[in-house]
């Protein structure tokens, strides 16, 4: 059955789909499913031995168990037998730095999960699907290196049915369109890693990895100024946040993030991320026109082991982890709680305009995925060039193809979803979250 896809959008089916709704919400209890904190905190661990069998691509249909409210975001990953569903020779869109297999990665295991919430199934992606929900519509991602490598994942998904043209307006790589001749779907790429206003101050700086002038209350026009068309937008940020920069609030620096200037404050990092993601979303709510989607795709961990990641640092699994074998901690829970907030407070003061904010909330997943990072499987053993053992982003195939899970899941549901929302809106009974 077809509830509520793109075409299918006819008010009855809104009408019975908006009854489920209810109807699970009062068996439930109202659990705000997109916008809780972290339920994996307090985690159920169970038994492994309740898998169910892998998922077959092709017989992907919209089940009425998915429409059950249910946090996908907490759950295991189990042994999927038939992935990957592409391969380094049959997709050409894998990043050089992330194409494990081409640079010798002799272990294939970490390519071999699927994400399986605790309360329902997430079916794998279905390119077919994926594309109708998406025919005449765009989506762009905002962010740095890790968002790129989610758009070269989907791509790939994607390339059982088509392969997207390359329609780029610059010959700047980190701005990127690519559009699907049979759909007409469009999906570009915005290089924004620190969402807001940043010069590089200098480009070596005291850890050799640049400094960079952080204007925190200016938004970057580089993507604020070309968003407003889009249906969907995947926005991100972290890792660039741990690099030394100084911050500056209207023009005048009021500190840093380990510059290693005497006379200048030393203040946390989460200063400057949650700032730039104040005025990110201010940049969003500030859109007149907007129609779309916002997504916030919550922090990717790394996994640096024996060191950080310029001590000689690793990330050597090649399983993943449970979820009682490791907790969120440290800088990624900070961000994480960081980012979260300052979603909460956008998608409120955004609700009241009717913006709708979701929560691609990948963090707990990828927090068990120690293994399918590069590493060293980035580049060529011989090549001298000043990589580091990469444990940030994420081979291609790998764990981040199930990105495309949940996000086909999302779109699926959001249909109904903005009903609900609407009619809350309406009648003036929204709630805070
Ligand atoms: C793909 O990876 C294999 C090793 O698994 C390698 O032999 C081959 O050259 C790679 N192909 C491309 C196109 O990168
Ligand atoms: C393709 O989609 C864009 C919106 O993304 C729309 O403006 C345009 O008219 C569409 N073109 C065709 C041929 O349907
Ligand atoms: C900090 O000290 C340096 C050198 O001592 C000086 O050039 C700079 O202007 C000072 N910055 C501030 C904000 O006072
Ligand atoms: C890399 O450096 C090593 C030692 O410095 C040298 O022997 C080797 O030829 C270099 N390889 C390349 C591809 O430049």
């Amino acid at each position: 059955m077809e509830l509520l896809l793109g075409k299918s959008h006819n008010a009855q089916n809104i009408r019975k789909s908006i009854l489920f709704v209810a109807t699970t919400l009062v068996l439930l209890g109202i659990v705000p499913l997109y916008c809780n904190y972290p339920s994996f905190m307090q985690h159920q661990h169970k038994d492994s031995s309740e898998l169910t069998p892998p998922y077959h691509a092709e017989d992907v249909e919209i089940k009425v168990s998915e429409f059950k409210e249910c946090d996908i975001f907490s759950g295991e990953w189990v042994p999927n037998p038939e992935a990957p569903y592409y391969t380094n020779s049959s997709c050409w869109a894998i990043h050089e730095h992330q194409n494990c297999m081409k640079y010798g990665r002799p272990d294939t295991g970490f390519m071999k999960w699927r994400w399986k919430p605790d309360a329902c199934d997430l079916p794998i992606f279905n390119p077919f699907q994926f594309l109708e929900i998406v025919r005449g519509k765009s989506l762009a991602f905002v962010g740095d290196s890790v968002g790129r490598n989610q758009m070269q994942s989907l791509i790939c998904m994607l390339s059982r049915v088509e392969y997207p043209i390359d329609e780029s307006y610059t010959k700047d790589d980190n701005f990127k369109r690519w559009r699907y001749p049979s759909y007409n779907f469009t999906l570009e790429t915005f290089w924004s890693p620190f969402l807001v206003k940043v010069e590089e101050g200098d480009s070596d700086g005291p850890t050799h990895t640049g400094l960079f002038n952080l204007h925190l209350d200016k938004f970057d026009e580089k993507w604020t100024t070309q968003i407003e068309d889009f249906d969907y937008i995947i926005i991100s940020a972290g890792h660039w946040f741990y690099r030394p920069s100084m911050y500056y609030d209207n023009g005048r620096l009021v500190g840093c993030r380990f510059c290693q200037l005497e006379n200048i404050t030393d203040l946390p990092m989460t200063y400057g991320y949650r700032r730039a993601f104040k005025t990110a979303f201010k940049a969003l709510n500030s859109l007149e026109n907007f129609k779309g989607v916002i997504f916030l795709r919550t922090f990717a961990p790394s996994h640096f082991e024996g060191g950080e990641w310029n001590e000689g640092g690793n990330c050597v699994r090649k399983k993943p982890f449970r979820s009682n074998e490791i907790t969120l901690e440290g800088v990624s829970l900070d961000f994480y709680l960081t980012q979260i907030e300052e979603f909460k407070v956008a998608k409120r003061e955004g609700n009241k305009k009717g913006m709708r904010y979701r929560l691609l909330d990948t963090t707990q997943a990828m927090l068990l995925r120690p293994d399918g990072h590069p590493s060293r499987y980035g580049h060529w053993p011989s090549e001298n060039v000043t990589l580091y053992n990469d444990c940030v982003h994420w081979c291609l195939p790998g764990p981040i193809d199930s990105w495309t899970d949940f996000l086909l899941h999302m779109l699926k549901k959001e249909g109904r979803k903005s009903y609900q929302e609407m009619l809350e809106l309406e009648q003036g009974t929204k709630k805070s979250t």
